[in-house]
């Protein structure tokens, strides 16, 4: 990891040549979902797992009384005097989540001052793997420099910034995982109250990621519409939020709120199911559970699409592996696939070459190891 962020130290030093004050260099991980979607915004259960792709961001002040940003991926270039902050307005691009933190960071009185920001990024945009979450979270501990803020308090902060300027609903899952993200494994996070834990995965069990390749671009419009669905399902049935939502209450409801409503309460069981049988040291079972999921999100959530149905599917007939389904927002992006360990290039190999038969299209096919949250990276 030093050598990562000593490599970024020197393209910072390229890109912003004048500016000689020390650079601080943050990692911000990416994440994938193991189980547990589409229940944060309804105060349930998940388990993502941070990723060893990330979001990097080496930074040093300046005197220009600005945020100038360079991102290394886009070739793009933004600079945001601080005095005009409060009344920007969204460009409907990546610059929206960097400045989307400072607004955010401004709106909960931390002073802020010049400072120049280079970006790198290794988590594809658009995949589902959370690249977003990861540059807020990043420029958060960026712009914070030595001032702490609380891990739930970062996490929240940067959701804020996503609902408020960027203006998407999503829940806490994402920006919850890249700061609070172990080592040793996935975490449990009760949406609700906002606890979590660790959860350790049995050693011979890998999490692999195949990337659709399909950009999730109706994600951001039918997302709010599942979002308003489960909170007027809510409202009809007198809760405060789906959490608390049991399986007689489904004779009240029809249509696609009764899809919907069956969604979260059977995903929030399966959650918890998974877990158990992580404890037990039982893939087969973690697997059940997976292909379980995958069910639900296409037949009562609608919010998969034919690829990540083919992906999915084509998934259980390879050896070693014990299940699959869409991961994160859907209608495109990634499955997570639990398998054996030793099953893993023949997995790769038989799941790139019959989507590509299908579909003509090379997916990404990548083993996930559990990342540590976001934080400060030494340079030397
Ligand atoms: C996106 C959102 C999360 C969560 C997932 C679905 O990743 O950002 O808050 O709702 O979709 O589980």
């Amino acid at each position: 990891m030093a050598s990562q962020a000593g490599e970024l130290v020197a393209k910072f030093r390229a890109q912003f040549p004048e500016n000689r004050n020390a650079v601080r260099v943050i990692r911000a991980p990416g994440r994938i979902n193991l189980i547990g979607d589409h229940t944060d915004y309804n105060g349930g259960l998940v388990l993502p797992m941070a990723i060893d792709l990330a979001c990097w961001i080496a930074t040093a002040a300046n005197d220009r009384n600005s945020l100038r940003i360079h991102t290394e991926d886009l070739h793009r270039d933004f600079e945001m005097p601080l005095a005009i902050l409060s009344h920007s307005e969204p460009k409907n691009g990546w610059s929206d989540y960097v400045i989307g933190v400072a607004v955010e960071l401004a709106n909960a009185r931390v002073p802020l001052r010049g400072q120049d920001l280079f970006i790198s990024s290794t988590i594809p945009m658009g995949s589902g793997l959370s690249s977003s979450a990861a540059i807020e979270v990043g420029t958060a501990l960026a712009l914070l420099g030595d001032r702490k803020l609380g891990g739930v308090e970062l996490a929240k902060l940067c959701q804020r910034a996503e609902n408020n300027y960027r203006g998407t609903p999503c829940g806490i899952m994402d920006q919850f995982v890249v700061v609070h993200g172990r080592k040793g494994g996935a975490i449990q996070i009760d949406c609700r109250s906002l606890e979590f834990e660790s959860a350790t995965l049995p050693a011979n069990v890998l999490v692999a990621g195949v990337n659709s390749m399909v950009k999730h671009e109706l994600a951001s419009s039918e997302y709010g519409v599942r979002r308003g669905q489960c909170e007027d399902a809510a409202r009809r049935l007198g809760l405060a939020s789906l959490r608390e939502a049991t399986p007689d209450m489904l004779v009240n409801l029809e249509g696609d709120q009764l899809k919907r409503v069956r969604h979260v309460l059977s995903e929030n069981g399966r959650v918890r199911a998974f877990l158990q049988a992580a404890i037990a040291n039982d893939p087969q079972e973690m697997g059940r559970q997976l292909v379980g999921s995958h069910t639900s999100l296409r037949d009562d959530y609608e919010v998969s699409c034919l690829e990540l149905d083919f992906l999915a599917a084509t998934a259980l007939e390879i050896a070693g592996v014990y299940g699959a389904r869409m991961s994160g927002g859907g209608f495109g992006g990634c499955t997570v696939n639990l398998l054996d360990r030793q099953a893993f290039p023949e997995f790769r190999q038989r799941i790139a070459s019959a989507y590509r038969s299908r579909y003509g299209v090379e997916p990404i096919v990548f083993a996930c190891e559990a990342a540590a949250g976001a934080g400060p990276v030494s340079a030397t």
